[in-house]
């Protein structure tokens, strides 16, 4: 375990439980679930950050993909939901985030899939695909083998030159 992860461990001791993935997509979902119901339709495994406090706070330990919604507030003021903020604390969970899949809806115009957007941004990573509310079948598709490809060593090999 790295010096960043023993001291996430040490600091998250010390607020409350922590619970370590290996998973390569880790999402957000609040209780409506909408990201839950797409990611349910890939098939795929993946680790949810918790919605509330009293759940143990997610670490990843391997490069993943973040799939997020975006709750806008004023013209796309705090639209990255404090969970996701918390889980991005975690010098791993930044360190190990390779891309960023947004979930949102198109009737926010210029702030559709903001959050996504953003924590791409400042984290240096690209927006992998964005898609509406649940998504559709073909979204679904899309998703599924953009995330084999992407994570193909051919691909990887790409990025990191
Ligand atoms: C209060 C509120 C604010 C939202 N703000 C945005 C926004 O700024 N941009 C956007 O693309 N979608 C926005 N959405 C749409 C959500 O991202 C979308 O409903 C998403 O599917 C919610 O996912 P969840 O049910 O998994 O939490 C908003 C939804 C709500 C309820």
């Amino acid at each position: 375990m790295s010096p960043t992860a023993l001291a996430d461990k040490q600091n998250a001791g010390a607020h409350g439980s922590v619970e370590f993935t290996k998973s390569n997509l880790i999402y957000f979902s609040s209780v409506s679930e909408n990201t839950k119901r797409f990611v349910d339709k890939l098939e795929m495994e993946a680790a949810r950050i918790p919605i509330f406090a009293t759940e143990p706070q997610l670490i990843s330990t391997v490069p993943y993909v973040l799939l997020i919604p975006t709750y806008g507030g004023e013209r796309g003021k705090h639209s990255i939901v404090p969970q996701i903020m918390k889980f991005l604390r975690y010098d791993e969970n930044r360190a190990n985030l390779r891309g960023v899949i947004g979930a949102g809806n198109t009737n926010f115009g210029e702030y559709y899939c903001i959050a996504a957007k953003r924590i791409a941004q400042k984290c240096n990573v690209p927006v992998l695909y964005t898609f509406e509310l649940m998504g559709t079948s073909e979204d679904v598709l899309n998703v599924k083998e953009g995330l084999e490809t992407f994570w193909t060593p051919a691909s990887q090999n790409r990025q990191e030159r």
